[in-house]
């Protein structure tokens, strides 16, 4: 490893062991966080400057050099590796290399603390804005399905018990609801920790008069944290939240995944999986599974498994822990693979193939009991006489057309009346957002 940023003469050395366990995995993790760890430390730089810290000159070669640094680094011509520290370590070891003198300027009027907390959160922002149009996508495909398969009859379950008849509309559109709200609560999350922490340095504030406000426009953030100690506790608070607008993805779409599991089965035999989604058995010749869905309906203990490891490092006082390192790894892994998977969902969806005739065959005629005791309160009877009396006589229920009773169910977001339009006006206006 280079000389540490921190290094002092005179002082102690820290064994290559301990350096190595400190650092742990913040090289490779920092790889995904440098092209804004890059651009923060641009906008710093010609903050600096106007405030007369640099001279223009001295930020525009250090903003010079941080775009080549950030070809290199997409070029794969630079690596970051276990020569640096950190990403932090790498950026300022890149502009002294070529800048000399002018390169170690950059660190002033920041610490590594509020550069790493800044860099978090211009991930996260990206990866919340990701996570929005996905679950956007997915609603999207949903939607478009629900209003194409509207009239398709699907027997409904209650305890995995048959219940009542059931649409493909309504299940759609149940799943489409499902992820227009996770598409909301990710941009909601996205603008609550939309503010920047840059010149908040190591906690405290500094003694140069920054121009916090001018960088955190640069940068594309909403407001300021204004209080340093707040910028640092900020620190894994944010993240968690935005696991949890992860987690409430990754949760619906185990519930998805579970049904289209449950359907695909020889026992239900109601829909198809696309074979891009299966794999076959090494012993079994005849079998071909569906992994890809359920590796999907996985996801979500990654996400919830990340969530605690996250929640658990944050047992801590005020200000800069080093602790607080280890919030990265839960983090980056939950949004790489859960950003991953549910990049795959539309494609599934748009895949499936349902088989009508089973679906219809296996509507019993006890289905439409719940039907047949409102058709008699329409004609006056009590719910509960209606109720005992449906139920005395289940075995005289007449075969219906799970259609008639489609047609019937008017409630309002029912069957007969699914309300697309409101889900689809509500999918409108994040997709006006997207960004
Ligand atoms: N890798 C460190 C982290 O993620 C960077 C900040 C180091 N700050 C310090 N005061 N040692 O927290």
């Amino acid at each position: 490893m280079s000389e540490p940023i921190w290094k002092k003469s005179g002082r102690h050395e820290v064994p290559e062991a301990i350096m190595r366990f400190l650092a742990g995995q913040d090289v490779e993790l920092d790889r995904e966080l440098l092209p804004f760890d890059i651009r923060a430390s641009q906008a710093h730089a010609r903050g600096l400057a106007r405030i007369g810290v640099l001279t223009d000159d001295q930020a525009s070669a250090m903003c010079r050099e941080l775009d080549a640094l950030a070809r290199a680094f997409d070029d794969g011509e630079f690596v970051l590796d276990a020569r640096f520290e950190d990403g932090h370590s790498a950026i300022e070891a890149w502009l002294t290399e070529r800048l000399g003198e002018t390169g170690k300027r950059i660190h002033a009027g920041r610490s590594r603390n509020d550069q790493v907390a800044v860099a978090l959160r211009l991930y996260l922002k990206d990866r919340l804005a990701r996570l929005s149009a996905l679950c956007a996508d997915i609603a999207e495909v949903a939607l478009r399905r629900a209003d194409s398969e509207r009239g398709v009859p699907l027997p409904g379950h209650t305890h995995l018990q048959q219940a009542m008849p059931s649409s493909l509309g309504l299940w759609w559109a149940g799943h489409a609801e499902a992820f227009v709200d996770n598409a909301e609560l990710a941009a909601s999350i996205r603008d609550w920790l939309d503010a920047s922490p840059l010149g908040t340095a190591s906690g405290f504030g500094v003694n140069l008069a920054l121009d916090r406000d001018g960088v955190a426009d640069e940068l594309g953030f909403a407001r300021l944290v204004v209080n340093p100690q707040t910028a640092q506790a900020g620190r894994g608070k944010v993240e968690l939240r935005a696991i949890d607008a992860l987690s409430a993805a990754t949760s619906d779409l185990r519930r998805l995944c579970w049904d289209i599991g449950l359907y695909a089965s020889q026992e239900f035999g109601y829909v198809t999986v696309a074979p891009e989604f299966c794999t076959g058995s090494s012993i079994m010749p005849n079998k071909f599974n569906p992994d890809g869905v359920e590796l999907l309906r996985a996801l979500h203990a990654s996400v919830a498994g990340a969530r605690v490891e996250l929640d658990s490092v944050l047992s801590l006082p005020s200000g800069y822990q080093r602790d607080l390192q280890d919030t990265k790894p839960p983090v980056l892994r939950a949004f790489g693979r859960g950003l991953e998977g549910l990049a795959l969902v539309p494609a599934l969806l748009a895949g499936l193939a349902w088989n009508h005739e089973r679906m219809r065959d296996s509507m019993a005629a006890p289905m439409h009991a719940t039907d047949r005791a409102n058709e008699l309160v329409a004609e006056g009877l009590s719910f509960r006489d209606a109720y005992r009396k449906v139920g005395d006589e289940l075995e005289a229920l007449a075969e219906r057309d799970p259609a008639d009773s489609l047609a019937a169910r008017v409630s309002p977001g029912g069957c007969a009346d699914l309300l697309l339009d409101r889900i689809e006006a509500r999918l409108r206006a994040i997709r006006v957002d997207e960004y």
